[in-house]
């Protein structure tokens, strides 16, 4: 029979484990989560056309309830006429029959659900095609009921004082774009319409005339369009272009920076026609709506910031109401983003300061794959571990990219004549577009890396597919991907690995990160980030220690830090030895 105080302790230890308990079952799924990103064109394709699927996706839940991922965010899957690969909607309530029919999408929901795998969809609000039945008829004349729901402007005369030669180049008329604005995609922002004898606004390609947001009936319809999706069950969505929602209502001109973009028009600082505040009204209301649904569906954000002072009012600063998940492109994509210890303990230790929980991305659909931009060319497979390791031990959510775990490298096109995103034909050579981070997905050695059984696939699948795919590596037990599946195992299951406070145990090191994540068995992730072996400082980790995963099998022996060396790009986890 223990003592009282034994029994007092125990019921203590009991009813603390309790409200732990409590905890872990009261935080929201999304807190912790692997969202794990997928471009439908390139992931798997059942019906041999070429072009991956929705029931592609489907077949391929098991492989992901094996990797660990506890949500989906599907890119654009709606009608389109697939200018912008999907991000050009043309109607926000259905599928592309390319991609399948709504009881496709259904079946999806369904079988993911099995799995235990959440479904994002990706919104696109900021525009819509310019073959949405709402721009037709808003653009068919200035009296129609969809009149106002684009950004219209009758433009000022080509002879106006302070008409920049830029703006002259789009002259109809006599009239010119009332102001610098540019594409991001190249050229004016706006576009001249012969029926209405006005430009429309399109942040993006001309076929995306951006949405009116101050028009209430824009945002009734958008809300509408996100609910018919949350009834049918999906966890949340990820907002495309969040920060672009609002112009300046004077169209002041965008301030001039040194130097041209890829595309050749003049650099311009965003000032007028990106972040502005309103868009933050509609963040909070928007947040309202889907804080009614039950199951904490989630609202993550397109959310490319100066700096991470920035990406706090994305949260709602400290009332928190607008987004839950505001990506932190920071780490991954910042402009000074480097292979260098001290650049990720500097950008990590900044994404812990959030008021809401980080959520740390190294890829997607529009950058080159992170293994080619921190890779050496000899070394990239050992530096994505390393990556890895960064984006799966950190206190954050993680978000990950098809093909990314797999080391998928990026095969941007040689010739133009090849190119399918727009943007790498009218930049080519100096832009050559976003198509080589979004091949194929590398499913087998065989043809066409299992993705379709057409020869003709929309983008050519990469021919490392003979070593980098899913079937060699899941039985290669030192690959990446395995690799991943460890990292991702341990995070759910370790409690300072789920919920620890992140510190950083060595400031000065130029080639080692260390950081330990607190908990009643604290973890400590230690990564070389030098292609050099290093003897690990005396005393930054004490005692004996247990090897939680290791990307060298021989580190899992060591008893000790002390005296340990981190050989050239390891990545260590340990915990005190019991
Ligand atoms: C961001 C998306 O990620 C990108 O692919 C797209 O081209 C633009 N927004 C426009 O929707």
């Amino acid at each position: 029979m223990p003592s009282l105080a034994r029994r007092l302790a125990l019921g203590f230890a009991l009813s603390l484990s309790a409200v732990a308990a409590a905890h872990a079952a009261a935080a929201p799924w999304w807190k912790h989560a692997v969202i794990y990103e997928i471009y439908p064109r390139s992931f798997g394709d059942s019906n041999g056309d070429g072009v991956g699927d929705l029931r592609g996706i489907t077949q391929h839940l098991d492989y992901l309830q094996k990797l660990g991922v506890d949500a989906i965010w599907i890119a654009p899957m709606y009608p389109s006429p697939q200018v912008d690969f999907g991000y050009d909607i043309s109607n926000y309530e259905a599928v592309d029959p390319q991609y399948g029919s709504l009881a496709d999408f259904d079946a999806l929901l369904r079988e993911a659900g099995k799995h235990h795998i959440r479904v994002i969809l990706d919104m696109v609000l900021n525009h819509t095609s310019d073959k949405h039945a709402w721009f037709v008829e808003s653009a068919s004349s200035r009296d129609n009921p969809k009149a106002d729901w684009y950004v219209w402007n009758d433009g000022i005369d080509a002879n106006a004082p302070g008409v920049t030669p830029f703006q002259k180049r789009f002259e109809h008329d006599g009239k010119v774009p009332p102001n610098n604005w540019e594409s991001v995609f190249g050229g004016s922002a706006w576009e001249w319409v012969p029926a209405r004898r006005q430009f429309y606004y399109h942040r993006f390609y001309r076929q995306q005339p951006d949405l009116n947001w101050r028009n209430p009936a824009v945002e009734q319809a958008m809300f509408g369009a996100m609910r018919f999706w949350l009834d049918r069950g999906v966890a949340g969505f990820r907002l495309d272009a969040i920060s672009t929602l609002f112009e300046d209502p004077r169209l002041r001109n965008d301030p001039e920076l040194p130097g041209t973009n890829a595309q050749g028009d003049p650099n311009l600082q965003s000032k007028y026609s990106d972040n502005l505040p309103e868009v933050h009204d509609v963040i909070r209301r928007m947040r309202a709506m889907v804080d009614k649904y039950p199951g904490h569906r989630v609202l993550i954000g397109e959310t490319y910031t100066r700096d991470i002072a920035d990406l706090d009012k994305w949260y709602g600063g400290a009332r928190r109401d607008e987004l839950q998940l505001p990506m932190n492109m920071l780490v991954g994509f910042g402009s000074h983003a480097r292979f260098d210890a001290g650049w990720f303990r500097k950008t990590l230790e900044d994404s812990q300061t959030v008021p809401g929980q980080p959520l740390i991305v190294f890829d997607n659909h529009d950058n080159p794959r992170s293994i080619d931009r921190f890779g050496d060319g000899r070394h990239d497979v050992q530096r994505a571990k390393a990556i890895a390791t960064l984006l799966l031990t950190s206190r954050a959510a993680a978000l990950t990219y098809y093909g990314a775990p797999l080391g998928m490298t990026t095969a941007t096109p040689t010739r133009k004549e090849d190119v399918r995103d727009p943007i790498g034909i009218t930049g080519w050579p100096k832009e050559k577009g976003r198509d080589g981070e979004r091949t194929p997905m590398q499913w087998t050695p065989g043809p066409q890396a299992g993705f379709s059984s057409n020869p003709r696939t929309w983008l050519p699948v990469n021919p490392n597919h003979a070593t980098v795919n899913v079937q060699t590596e899941l039985a290669e037990p030192g690959s990446l991907l395995n690799w991943y599946r460890t990292l991702i195992a341990l995070r759910r299951t370790n409690p300072a690995l789920r919920d620890g406070a992140m510190s950083f145990l060595d400031r000065t090191d130029p080639d080692v990160l260390v950081y330990r994540r607190e908990a009643a068995a604290p973890v400590t992730v230690l990564v070389n980030f030098s292609g050099e072996p290093q003897r690990i400082k005396a005393g930054i980790v004490q005692g004996a220690v247990h090897t939680l995963a290791a990307t060298d099998p021989a580190l899992a022996k060591a008893t000790t830090l002390d005296g340990a060396t981190l050989p050239p790009y390891a990545a260590w986890i340990v915990t005190p030895a019991r």
